[in-house]
């Protein structure tokens, strides 16, 4: 069974360059007809150029956007309109792990309680006090010692912080993680410990890795779809995109990405094993 269906899916976005006098804004087309389908424990990687709309679809799977057209299944329910009070118990399922983690991370909260409350929104921890504990556990999962729980997000490196948008998403235990971007901006060795770590989730759950980063999601994912424009241009299993790409597009953005050699298995290995040099 599919655990995310999409079919034909577009987005359009009032257009934020432009100040309308009256009525309406201008809309943009973000996405169009964008199709595929996600199983359970698969790993899907989206690539594409800056501004080929691989955020706007993340975030219109979790539906912090609402599909102009298309649909949009979960778990075999149509999602497509849902309300967000209803779509609120969904959102113990589905997590994402934001491109940008110092400003989704509220600046105010000390790591413990960032990751504490969604278990307390969503009733996973009895108290304040047990749902810290929990996050100490989960800052140990994803190779961070107890002492970061009282740090805040300005405290802590980009990879530091990473790994705490990624406890914070785990803590509920979803179905479905969206990383976006989660390992640009860091160095190679804080990119591949958390490489590993997404590689351990993906074991139980499974993962839509947004990245420009095309040898990342080789190694990586199950399958990757490619963006240009708002629309897909070619989807398939890794290995058929990467090695015989059908388009273009995808040729020249393998090209342009500079792909550093990842031993293709560096899984269980350690990152300095793993790495090129
Ligand atoms: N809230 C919004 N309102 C209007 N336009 C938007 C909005 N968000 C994104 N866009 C536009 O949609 C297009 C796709 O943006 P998006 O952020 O999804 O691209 P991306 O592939 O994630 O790029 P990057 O690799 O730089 O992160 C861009 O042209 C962008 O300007
Ligand atoms: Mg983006």
């Amino acid at each position: 069974m599919s655990l995310l269906s999409v079919r034909d899916l577009g987005l359009s976005l009032p257009d934020r360059s432009v100040r309308s006098h009256r009525g309406a804004p201008r809309r943009l087309q973000i996405l169009r007809g964008v199709s595929f389908d996600l199983d359970l424990g698969e790993s899907l990687g989206i690539v594409g150029e800056s501004g080929s709309g691989k955020t706007s679809l993340g975030r219109a799977l979790l539906r912090l956007y609402e599909p102009t057209s298309g649909s949009l299944h979960f778990e075999a329910e149509d999602i497509t309109h849902w309300s967000q009070a209803r779509l609120r118990p969904l959102r113990e399922r589905i997590q994402m792990v934001f491109q940008d983690s110092l400003s989704s991370l509220n600046p105010r909260h000390r790591v413990e309680d960032l990751i504490a409350q969604p278990l307390l929104a969503f009733g996973r921890a009895s108290s304040r006090q047990a749902a810290r504990a929990q996050a100490v556990h989960l800052l140990e999962r994803v190779g961070l010692e107890a002492r970061f729980a009282r740090r805040y997000p300005h405290e802590l490196s980009g990879g530091q912080r990473q790994r705490v948008g990624i406890a914070r998403a785990i803590a509920l235990k979803p179905r479905l993680v969206v990383a976006d971007e989660v390992v640009s901006g860091l160095d190679v060795s804080t990119q591949a410990q958390i490489l590993l770590l997404l590689r351990e989730l993906k074991a139980q759950d499974s993962l839509i890795f947004i990245s420009h980063d095309l040898s990342v999601v080789r190694v990586l994912c199950d399958r990757v779809l490619v963006m240009r424009a708002g629309e897909v241009v070619e989807s398939g299993s890794c290995q058929q995109v990467f090695d015989r790409p059908a388009h273009l597009y995808t040729r020249e953005l393998l090209e342009s990405v500079p792909l550093p050699d990842y031993d293709p298995d560096w899984v269980g290995k350690t990152p300095a094993e793993a790495l090129p040099g």
